[in-house]
């Protein structure tokens, strides 16, 4: 398959990398669309593919396009490349903009909107995703392999959880290594040596994900099993719970939620 990435930076880069590792399009078959010459230096030089920063060249002869660019750069990314898409599939990963907002413009329906997050840099990424009702289905397993070469996808018909997805697992990973940092600094702070505490939260982080994968319990589950009566991690869960650490959790995502929305009510036009 023929595909043009509309926007090379992060995930731009990470969807080239995933779809060659996949082995879905070769070199010769991939070209990214990027206004920054160095990102456009960097993504041939990395991947080999073709470059350029004409966005309807790009499109030309695609059978997908993946527009990655910022949600405040598609409005004009999608008015000027309407007049240049014809019957290809298109996949937008942009934050809070809705299969709606991108029909009205392009006046065309094979549309894929999707949410991945960037540990799909290293293939284990957590893509949610939805189409508008138009789509073949040729065109649905061709963005679910798209999409399934960064790593584990899930299909879902109702777009409203996308919003929802965009604030748990599309943003997730930076709370996720916001908490890393700080249990690295915490090790760091009772004594441990900064690369002996990393290795021990890396793992314990990547174990205890793991392990609730394959246990199948409740976190509640887990976390009991951890904690001996009168021991020292009922000491600790006691002082994250008086600081607030579930409560300010839940506001955060509430908070990244409400941004999601707020991002799909401007107008594109
Ligand atoms: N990063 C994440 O964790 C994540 C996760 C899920 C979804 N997303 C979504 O993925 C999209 C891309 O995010 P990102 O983090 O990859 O952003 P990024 O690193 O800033 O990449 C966007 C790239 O697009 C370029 N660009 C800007 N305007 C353009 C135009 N008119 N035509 C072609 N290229 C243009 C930018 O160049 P300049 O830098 O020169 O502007 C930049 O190189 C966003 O819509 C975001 O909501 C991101």
């Amino acid at each position: 398959m023929k595909v043009a990435v509309i926007g090379g930076g992060t995930m731009g880069g990470t969807l080239v990398k995933s779809i060659l590792r996949a082995r879905l399009a070769s070199k010769n078959d991939i070209v990214v669309s990027d206004i920054s010459h160095d990102r456009r230096e960097l993504i041939k030089k990395r991947y080999g593919v073709a470059v350029t920063d004409n966005n309807a060249e790009a499109v030309h002869r695609a059978d997908a396009v993946i527009l990655a660019v910022k949600p405040q750069e598609m409005p004009g990314v999608l008015s000027r490349l309407s007049a240049h898409l014809a019957s290809q599939l298109i996949i937008s990963i942009a934050a809070g903009i809705s299969l709606e907002t991108i029909s009205q413009v392009l006046k065309q329906n094979a549309l894929v909107r999707a949410m991945p997050n960037t540990p799909a840099q290293v293939g284990k990424g957590m893509t949610v995703w939805t189409s508008s009702g138009e789509l073949s289905s040729e065109k649905h397993d061709m963005a679910r392999l798209i999409l399934a070469s960064m790593g584990e996808e899930m299909y879902l018909k109702d777009e409203r959880y996308l919003d929802m997805a965009t604030a748990v697992s599309g943003s997730g990973p930076a709370y996720v290594f916001l908490f890393i940092e700080a249990l690295i600094d915490a090790g760091v702070h009772i004594g441990l040596t900064r690369d002996v505490a990393q290795k021990l939260v890396i793992e314990t982080v990547a174990g205890s994900a793991e392990a609730m994968k394959k246990m199948s319990r409740h976190p509640a589950e887990l976390r009991n099993m951890v904690t001996s009566p009168g021991g020292t991690t009922a000491e600790a869960l006691l002082r994250l719970e008086c600081g607030g650490l579930r409560s300010l959790v839940i506001n955060a995502v509430v908070a990244a939620y409400e941004k999601a929305q707020s991002l799909g009510t401007k107008k594109i036009g």
